[in-house]
């Protein structure tokens, strides 16, 4: 078994096949029969995951439990506030105390490397489900998916080349679109970051989409420059969490907000993506428009996640 710690490690071909497996989980989930796999000879039958969430969660710790219990697996989930964390036992303690019960941790934590740092003692995978600032390789992994099935057509992931995708908010503390940057940059999309000065892309992620040298990105404050280019408009959270005080947090919240009227500019093939949870960033009117694609976006990170676990334990 193989640890998750950065979109960087998946190769071309990996992501293909990881689509695959992905697309027939799907497939399997759906499939209620008698004689379904998923029922009859279920490949997880016996593996437990461990999910060890040092930040909250609701999508990425619920379908990483929801796919290994359908996989016909099990989990065991440690709570910090009701754990041996709690009278200060230190994260590499607790990997490897959750890894002498469990085949593979998923992890989420508040500091970036954390993942990185839990891999060091781990003697079983570790799947990186969100580092601080740092990256959030599953969640990419289920949007480059989603963009691929909205926008790719029958060629897929080829299919991207060219496509506009504006990143849009809080791109210097959101570590989904650090994940996400990185992996559009192989596919040659026009990369646009959108977002306040104080918010913007950072250098060192910006320097990795450039050395890929498949993409072109440029940096804007104002939203109104993209809405009519961007076949894919993917909005973030202002990350309250991240930030040093209330003031400075107040000075740039509510920059962006997706409404009906702006929606009225973007293409009517455009996708309107959000890794949620959202709070107010898209308003509830946009949520029948066809081009939303947020609830598709949870949905499709089961499977992606049914299909991650099956690879790691070698039985996709
Ligand atoms: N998108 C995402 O990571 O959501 P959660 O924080 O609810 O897991």
């Amino acid at each position: 078994g193989k640890s998750v710690v950065s979109v960087s490690q998946f190769s071309t071909e990996g992501l293909g096949l990881l689509y695959a497996v992905a697309g027939k989980m799907k497939e399997m989930v759906a499939d209620k029969s008698d004689d379904a796999t998923l029922s009859r000879n279920p490949p997880l039958r016996g593996r437990v995951l461990g999910t060890l969430f040092y930040e909250t969660s609701t999508r990425t710790a619920c379908s990483f439990q929801a796919a290994v219990a359908r996989l016909g697996g099990t989990f065991v989930s440690v709570d910090p506030a009701s754990s041996s964390i709690k009278k200060g036992e230190s994260l590499e303690d607790t990997v490897m105390s959750l890894l002498s019960y469990c085949d593979a941790v998923a992890l989420r934590h508040p500091a970036k490397g954390a993942a990185r740092a839990a891999v060091g003692v781990a003697r079983r995978p570790v799947l990186n489900a969100g580092d601080g600032v740092g990256e959030h390789p599953t969640q990419a992994l289920l949007d480059l998916y989603t963009i691929a099935a909205e926008l790719g057509g029958e060629a897929g992931l080829s299919g991207l080349r060219g496509k506009v995708v504006a990143l849009i908010g809080d791109l210097k503390h959101g570590r989904t679109v650090h994940s996400l940057a990185k992996l559009l940059a192989r596919f040659g999309c026009v990369l646009r970051y959108v977002s306040p000065a104080s918010l913007q892309m950072p250098r060192y992620i910006q320097d990795e989409v450039e050395s890929a040298g498949e993409s072109v990105q440029t940096e804007v404050e104002d939203i109104g420059v993209v809405l009519e280019e961007a076949d894919v408009l993917y909005v973030t959270r202002v990350q309250k969490e991240r930030f040093a005080s209330r003031e400075e947090f107040d000075r740039v919240n509510g920059s962006y907000k997706i409404t009906p009227e702006v929606l009225s500019k973007v293409k009517p093939s455009s996708v309107l993506m959000h890794p949620l949870p959202r709070v107010g960033e898209i308003v509830e009117d946009c949520d029948l428009d066809p081009r939303a694609a947020y609830f598709k976006q949870m949905e499709n990170g089961m499977y992606v996640r049914m299909a991650l676990l099956a690879l790691v334990f070698g039985k996709a």
